[in-house]
């Protein structure tokens, strides 16, 4: 498994949709794993693949706690089949956009359909943070980060900023 480099805000490539994934094979199997050691490393809880510059509907996700066992969910080709009508607020964060949090209102609960790692369908009934976070991960799969959901005062700062720190770093990629 290999510790992949993040793509960070601004990268245009944050911002376009991802394709779906046609076969779920060995290839697509060592890429989810080098996904999961690469968010926990960072650490964080969700990945999509977009974030380590790969444009296709998977995502990786595990909230359990640090004294709890690991739960890793491997969710490809993810779709929202219903969202419950209670919405909840929690403060959210992203590996692309590193040391910058703000709260975000969603739906508190989700069920969606995706194919595991093994190619089966399965559908996932979540609430709490893992619903959060599932949302967080499939709107990177459509090239939307949290900060489109935040006001446009303060989403404009935190692109100015990254946009000078992406200068400061020399990145090319703007
Ligand atoms: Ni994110």
């Amino acid at each position: 498994m290999t510790i992949k480099p993040l793509v960070l805000l601004p990268d245009p490539i944050l911002r376009e949709p991802s394709k779906a994934v046609e076969r779920v094979d060995d290839d697509l199997r060592r890429l989810a794993d080098d996904m999961l050691e690469t968010m926990y490393d960072a650490p964080g809880i969700g990945l999509a693949a977009i974030q380590i510059g790969e444009p296709i509907r998977m995502l990786v996700v595990d909230v359990s706690k640090d004294d709890e066992e690991k739960s890793p969910f491997v969710v490809i080709n993810p779709e929202i089949v219903a969202t419950g009508d209670d919405v909840s607020i929690y403060e959210e964060g992203c590996l692309s956009i590193p040391d910058y949090y703000a709260e975000v209102e969603r739906p508190a609960s989700v069920t969606v359909n995706y194919l595991d790692r093994d190619g089966a369908q399965q559908t996932l009934s979540a609430d709490g943070m893992l619903a959060t976070c599932v949302q967080h991960e499939i709107d990177h799969l459509n090239g939307v980060l949290f900060i489109d959901h935040i006001s446009k005062l303060k989403r404009d700062m935190v692109i100015k900023k990254f946009t000078k720190l992406a200068r400061q770093r020399g990145t090319t990629r703007l």
